[in-house]
């Protein structure tokens, strides 16, 4: 392990944006599905080491609700990419003591890779390590949407009042049920936005840019964005000395 970090402070729930793919390819006169596949051998690097430092929980944006406005061929890739990897990666999973899980609409995937998530996921469900969390057809207002929308069916039918939907209610409510907020978000490739990950629950996120591509992310760049987190104050809206005078 990394001397320069603590792990005692480490993020209980990391969540990253893995951006940059296809401009990592384009830079190496490449097709961008090249990209996407060099990014695959980076979530295999990560996963296993955010599992061998603690991390309790990671979720990885993989496939986003607005990502299926992307040329066919390059979905296609994607999906057979997605599928290659859950595959390959059960044993894996086993080995390190890690659940697997989704997060987004289902629905929408293809019926072979939703086959292929249901069976790890069936097959890492008594794993107590890392809970890994790949967000597929995920967007974030729609998750909301739908979230407000059941809790209403559950007022018109009866089962709910009003004053009973609370933030834990609301919580309770998204795909991300009984999963803690992210403490930290990484995007890579330099963008500094959301892109509709996780509105809700990064309310306070500590956010980490940096400008490396996702398939050159490694190890080390992990580190770093560690030691940037353990360097922050997470204040929640309280001063600096409240803090000092809370014991952890
Ligand atoms: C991230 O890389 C992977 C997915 C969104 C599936 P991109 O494919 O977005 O790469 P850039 O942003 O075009 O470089
Ligand atoms: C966000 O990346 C989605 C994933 C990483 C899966 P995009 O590359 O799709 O985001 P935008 O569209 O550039 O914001
Ligand atoms: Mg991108």
């Amino acid at each position: 392990m990394d001397h320069s970090l603590d792990p005692k402070k480490l993020p209980k729930h990391l969540a990253v944006i893995m951006d940059g793919n296809g401009r990592w390819a384009k830079q190496r006169m490449l097709r961008r599905i090249v990209g996407h596949q060099k990014g695959v051998e980076t979530v295999r690097v990560i996963v296993e080491e955010c599992s061998r430092l603690g991390i309790g929980y990671l979720t990885l944006f993989a496939f986003s609700a607005e990502n299926w406005l992307r040329p066919k061929t390059e979905v296609k890739a994607l999906m057979a990419l997605l599928k290659q990897y859950i595959r390959s990666e059960t044993t894996r999973m086993m080995q390190n003591n890690i659940r697997f899980n989704v997060i987004g609409n289902r629905a929408d995937l293809p019926e072979d890779v939703n086959r292929e998530i249901q069976a790890t996921i069936d097959k890492t469900a008594a794993n107590d390590g890392m809970l890994l969390t790949l967000a597929l057809s995920y967007g974030s207002r729609q998750e909301i949407v739908a979230a407000a929308r059941r809790l209403a069916g559950e007022v018109a039918a009866g089962r709910l009042a009003p004053e009973e939907i609370d933030e834990n209610a609301f919580t309770g409510t998204l795909f991300t049920a009984g999963i803690p907020d992210p403490d930290l978000l990484i995007r890579t490739s330099g963008e500094m936005r959301i892109s509709n990950f996780l509105l809700w629950q990064l309310a306070y996120a500590e956010l980490y840019f940096t400008e490396v591509n996702w398939p050159d992310f490694d190890k080390h760049e992990l580190a770093r964005a560690f030691r940037d987190y353990q360097s922050r104050e997470r204040r929640f809206g309280m001063t600096s000395e409240q803090l000092v005078d809370t014991p952890s």
